[in-house]
């Protein structure tokens, strides 16, 4: 349900998590059942007579907004459309069979964060699809080779273009010399970690695939990192802020040891994480460089001018394309 009295539009729900036998709303005491049906009105029938709300009054006509909700493979997923097909079915296929393979199976929640980026939510959702900065902005990648282009790996797109699954194996990995050429400094250190701990691993799937982002549009993203498996979602709070939040997860049947790892590996990402830190800023790089111009454009041909697949590599930018081809259809423009 949407967080709205019927009333006058105050939050009802305060506390992210309880148990109630109702919902109430602290301004005027309008009181519903859990399944948003307006239960009671403080003073319907006036005060000693007088007051009170018009004889026709109908509470049936007030509730708290509902959403059609469905849940897939733990997560819940609402809309206000009714149109729109089930879950599985705006994921297609392909997409639906890889976050099975992810999420399908009992979790565990390990633990929980959110940070404030200071840009427009579009660029969050093209950065998580920007498989071409991965290792260039992310210096601890390329340096401890947790993910390199070099390695084997691309990129598949849903029918419609917009949900994408960034995939690579670690194991696979031919050195090439465009590293070098390109001058990208991290691939040349001589690094190594205090706690090698941290990039400790197992590899949980026959298929190889020791790195994956997977996006569903518009606002979310499945990671699994080595072992180190989040959800990711975020919410426009304005022009240029978008709050996001991060779920840290794995499975019931992992072993405290397997849990430990997970949580170490976690590091890798979030807010301050070793890898994923230089999004939260490099996204308001963008929005701060480009407010100036709105009328110039970005240009994203790398890996071709199509919005396809593209199994064998990742130095393309065809899901940042994709996102594009998804929002212009669904926009209309
Ligand atoms: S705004 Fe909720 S009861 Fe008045
Ligand atoms: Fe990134």
């Amino acid at each position: 349900m949407v967080n709205r009295c019927a009333h006058k539009g105050a939050l009802v729900c305060l506390k992210k998590k309880d148990n109630v036998a109702s919902l109430s709303c602290v301004y005027h005491a309008w009181n519903y059942e859990l399944d948003g049906k307006l239960k009671g009105v403080a003073f319907r029938n006036g005060v000693r007579g007088h007051g009170g709300m018009p004889e026709d009054f109908d509470p049936k006509q007030h509730r708290l907004r509902p959403l059609r909700v469905e849940s897939f493979c733990g997560m819940i997923f609402g809309t206000f459309a009714d149109e729109i097909e089930d879950v599985e079915t705006y994921l297609g296929p392909e997409m639906a069979s890889f976050v099975k393979r992810n999420l399908g199976r009992p979790l565990r929640i390990l633990g929980t964060h959110s940070q404030m980026i200071h840009n427009n939510w579009k660029l969050y959702a093209e950065n998580l699809r920007d498989s071409y900065h991965a290792t260039l902005l992310h210096t601890f990648y390329t340096t401890f080779k947790v993910n390199r282009l070099d390695m084997d790996g691309g990129i598949t797109l849903s029918e419609r273009k917009w949900h994408h699954l960034s995939f690579a194996r670690r194991a696979k990995m031919q050195e090439a010399a465009e590293y070098a050429d390109a001058k990208v400094h991290s691939a040349n250190y001589e690094s190594a970690l205090d706690g090698p701990g941290l990039l400790e691993a197992w590899e949980e799937f026959d298929d190889g695939i020791t790195h994956s982002i997977q996006t569903v549009f518009p606002n979310m993203c499945i990671q699994f990192t080595l072992n180190s498996l989040a959800i990711r979602f975020f919410a426009p709070r304005g022009v240029d802020q978008t709050e996001l939040f991060w779920i840290y997860l794995g499975y019931e049947r992992d072993t405290d040891e397997q849990s430990r790892m997970r949580v170490t590996q976690s590091n890798l990402t979030g807010a301050a994480g070793l890898v994923s830190l230089e999004d939260g800023c490099i996204n308001e790089f963008v929005q701060r460089g480009t407010r100036a111009d709105p009328d110039q454009s970005s240009f994203i041909e790398m890996g071709g001018r199509e919005v396809e697949s593209e199994r064998n590599s990742r130095a393309t930018e065809t899901a940042v394309r994709g996102f594009w081809y998804g929002y212009r259809n669904i926009m209309g423009l």
